[in-house]
Order: structure tokens, then sequence, then C-alpha cells
């Protein structure tokens, strides 16, 4: 079966709003020349500018707005927190579990769980991040981790959900790195990406996990990201530092277009 590739770009805090309506207005432009077959493309900009960014986009059938994260419960007195009805007259994609929010929120894999459950009941695609810190990879627990993450998120969903998440393996070591030995091997990623799809393969069987897509976050850039959407079963990236600018963005997702 063939899996669209996909390419998220994650904003993060890193903008302001004026900034980020930006950026929107240069995408638009250099998108322009590029030609999408096989490659879903999405930003996720701050909550304030998920409107002005959705509509930025309005027109732009290439690139579609997705949220950071979400609240688990569909409404309530949760003072700070955003809702899954807030969020979707905006966006189609919503980023969850990512380790920056585990760490602030003390979000559980549990939680991440419910959070992908809800998006998908609402017909958002979420993207849910998962990964091994520096001390666990060093300690050989890589595996272990993955596998416990991916077994209690798989043990939340349908069958039927499975072809409407998408896995972001993000080894927490590998973020905001500063040099390129710092990060996985192309092949490194490629055997995460198997034994995910082991996982959802040990509940739902190997056709159905032959449809969730896999992608790789960490530093990505438009010098490294060949070495991982070459390898076979990774079907895209997350960058969060290079998605930043648009030109270098817009690299990056042609060589995954060119890839798929
Ligand atoms: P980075 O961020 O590309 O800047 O490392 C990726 C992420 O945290 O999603």
């Amino acid at each position: 079966m063939t899996r669209r590739s996909l390419v998220v770009g994650n904003w993060k805090m890193d903008l302001s709003h004026k900034a980020e309506v930006e950026i929107v207005r240069s995408l638009k432009e250099l998108f322009k020349g590029v030609t999408l077959e096989q490659t879903d493309v999405v930003v996720c900009p701050s909550f304030p500018s998920l409107a002005a960014v959705a509509d930025g986009l309005k027109k732009n059938q290439k690139i579609a707005v997705g949220a950071q994260t979400v609240y688990w419960e569909e409404h309530g007195p949760v003072t700070g927190m955003v809702s899954v009805s807030q969020i979707s007259p905006f966006v189609d994609w919503c980023l969850v579990g990512h380790s920056e929010q585990r760490a602030i929120t003390g979000e559980t894999d549990e939680q991440v769980a419910a959070r992908a459950g809800l998006l998908v009941r609402h017909g958002i695609t979420p993207v849910v991040c998962l990964g091994e810190n520096a001390e666990e990879r060093e300690a050989d627990q890589s595996v272990d981790k993955v596998t416990k993450q991916m077994k209690v998120l798989i043990g939340a969903l349908t069958r039927a959900a499975i072809a409407k998440i998408v896995i972001a393996y993000e080894p927490i070591w590998a973020i905001s790195a500063n040099n390129p030995g710092e990060l996985p091997e192309g092949d490194e990623v490629a055997g995460m990406a198997v034994l995910i799809r082991k996982v959802a393969a040990g509940r739902f069987g190997s056709e159905a996990a032959e449809k969730l897509r896999v992608i790789y976050g960490g530093s990505v850039n438009e010098g490294n990201v060949d070495q991982y959407i070459e390898e076979p079963g990774i079907d895209g990236v997350l960058p969060g530092g290079a998605s930043l600018q648009p030109r270098q963005f817009m690299e990056i997702v042609k060589k995954v277009e060119a890839a798929a």
C-alpha cells in the first residue's frame, strides 16, 4: 500500500503573531512554484495565530494548518487550556504528546492517547510525538520506551483510527541538536518505524499497521532530510527550527515529494 508523505512544520513559541502572519505570505509565494502529488504539508502556528494563518492559507491547496496540542476533555472548567471545538474551525491536524508539552505539563501516555482519540472523533488528524530521552538511550531503553508509549496509544484507539493518525518518532536528545553527530542515522530511525508498526500490528494486524504513517522529527533541515526520507518506512519529517525559514521549509518539502 502507498502512504502519502508528510511534512509538518512546528513553529513552537518562536515567533511573534506578526512574524507568523508574514511567514504565511512568503510560503504562499514560494509554494506557487511547487507541485505536490504525494505529499501533505502542514504548519503548526501558536493558538492565537491559528485563525489568521488558516485565513491566509484558505485558498492555498498545498499547505494545511495544525495546532500544537489540545486538551483531552471536550469542555469544562479548565483555565488556560484549549479544546477541540476551539481549534476545529481552523485546523485539520494537531500535534499531541510533543516532548516539550510532556515535560511542561507532566502529560502521561494515557492523556496523550485520550487526546489522539478525541481528535480522530472530531475528524482532525493527530500527529502523536513519542521517543526516548538521552538517559534512556544511554541505558539502552529506547525500544522499551517507544514500545510502551505505542502500546498505551494503540490500546486506546480503534482499528479504523490507525489510518487516521500519524506517529512522529522524535528522540528527545535529537531535538534542537547543535551538531550532526547528535542526530540518529537514517537506518536507526527506520528501525524505530518498524518497531512502531510492529506494536500496531500486534493489536490490529499487519494490514492495518501498514496504513500507519510514521515520520521523523529532531533537527531536520534541508541538508540532512534525505538520509531519513530515503529509508523505507519513513513517510516524512517534522522540522521545528528549519520550518521558521520559508525557503528552507520549501526545500525540505521538495525533497520529501521527490523521494515519495
Ligand atoms: P527541531 O524541532 O527541528 O527544531 O529540532 C523538532 C520538534 O521539536 O518538533
